[in-house]
């Protein structure tokens, strides 16, 4: 900790799913997508290859343009950022403060909590109900905001938009921030209620659906309002972050919505399937709307089944944290993957 500032030494950094360096592993830990990118992704990246000598776009104007077009929203409505992480990070700095607790559930995505105490937000979570789901009465109550992924990570279970309004117009004076990073495998956009409600900050990410994990875009869908606050921190912190490769072939992907529907569908059925086999094994699955599943088993503890996972060249999420310890986050990959995940199950749970 030597040379450390007090501040960082105060931090309590993310720990991110491994990466392994070699082709060792069937990755179903970090939701990747496991089919290729558009193919209508290269001629752009080349393209754009040739303007590197020059800075990017600070404002990242044509992929906007591109996501607007595609949300039928005004591009002043479109704010992007380096993956969605940054974009929440910059959300929780524009709009949560140090006085009221900022609200989300005691289950979710394992960086909200992080970026809170980077930025010294106090924070109250909010326990799921015992089927795991978001109970939006849990939350009416003062708070300085509210975030949430729809559907919910690591569970998977998807919040009808309804329930969501009704947060929206309870928390009417703060932002509810609805995190859809896994909306495109069956569940329902909020993105139309943005003309409606001034307070409501979609954030999306290239990474899961449209297979640009490695390439780092998320954006922010809001009123203009909105995007102004996040202009705000982010021109305080990094004026470029869409460099001209990755803006370019973000572009490029939102105009392939038929490849990418293609593919998220495929991802869906596949999960069907997935589930339906592992429930055959004894397993109690949580009724997914995301690219991975979260299952327990009533016999076998979820560290020794992440284990032999491991051993078997296999890499999901297992959470040493109280209420799931006993789950297995496992992403979805092709068929044949989780076919194999199956056959390897088998041999521990009987
Ligand atoms: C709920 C949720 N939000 C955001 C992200 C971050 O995505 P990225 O930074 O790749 O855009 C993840 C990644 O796993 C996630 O699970």
């Amino acid at each position: 900790m030597e040379f450390l500032s007090e501040r960082a030494k105060r931090l309590t950094p993310y720990t991110a799913g491994e990466q392994p360096k070699d082709a060792r592993y069937i990755k179903l830990n970090t939701n990747e997508n496991p089919y290729p990118p558009t193919p209508e992704l290269s001629g752009a990246i080349r393209e754009a290859a040739a303007g590197l000598p020059l800075y990017p776009d600070p404002d990242a104007s044509a992929l906007r343009a591109a996501i607007a077009k595609a949300e039928n929203i005004g591009p002043d409505c479109v704010f992007c950022g380096n993956g969605s992480d940054e974009v929440l990070s910059l959300t929780f700095c524009a709009f949560f403060d140090a006085v009221l607790p900022l609200l989300f559930p005691d289950i979710t995505y394992s960086f909200y909590p992080v970026f809170a105490g980077f930025y010294g937000i106090p924070v109250q979570t909010v326990p799921l109900n015992r089927d795991f789901e978001i109970d939006v009465a849990d939350y009416f109550r003062p708070a300085g905001g509210v975030i949430f992924p729809n559907p919910n990570a690591p569970t998977g279970i998807f919040l009808d938009p309804g329930e969501i309004r009704r947060l929206l117009e309870y928390h009417a004076g703060r932002v509810v921030a609805v995190d859809e990073a896994y909306i495109a495998f069956g569940g329902r956009s909020v993105a139309g209620l943005i003309r409606r409600y001034p307070n409501l900050l979609v954030i999306r990410t290239f990474s899961k659906s449209h297979s640009l994990a490695g390439l780092r875009v998320g954006y922010a869908l809001g009123q203009p309002h909105l995007v102004a606050g996040l202009n705000r921190v982010k021109n305080s912190f990094n004026s470029y972050p869409v460099d001209r490769i990755a803006a370019a072939a973000a572009a490029a992907a939102v105009s392939d919505a038929a490849y990418y529907a293609g593919i998220d569908g495929k991802i869906a059925e596949t999960r069907g399937r997935f589930s339906r086999g592992l429930e055959k094994l004894g397993f109690t699955v949580l009724p997914s709307k995301a690219n991975f599943v979260f299952a327990s088993h009533p016999r076998v503890p979820g560290a020794t089944l992440f284990a032999k996972l491991r051993e078997n060249g296999i890499l999901v999420r297992w959470f040493n944290q109280p209420r799931i310890r006993n789950f297995l986050r496992i992403s979805i990959g092709t068929d044949e993957n989780m076919e194999h995940v199956l056959d390897v199950l088998k041999n521990f749970v009987r």
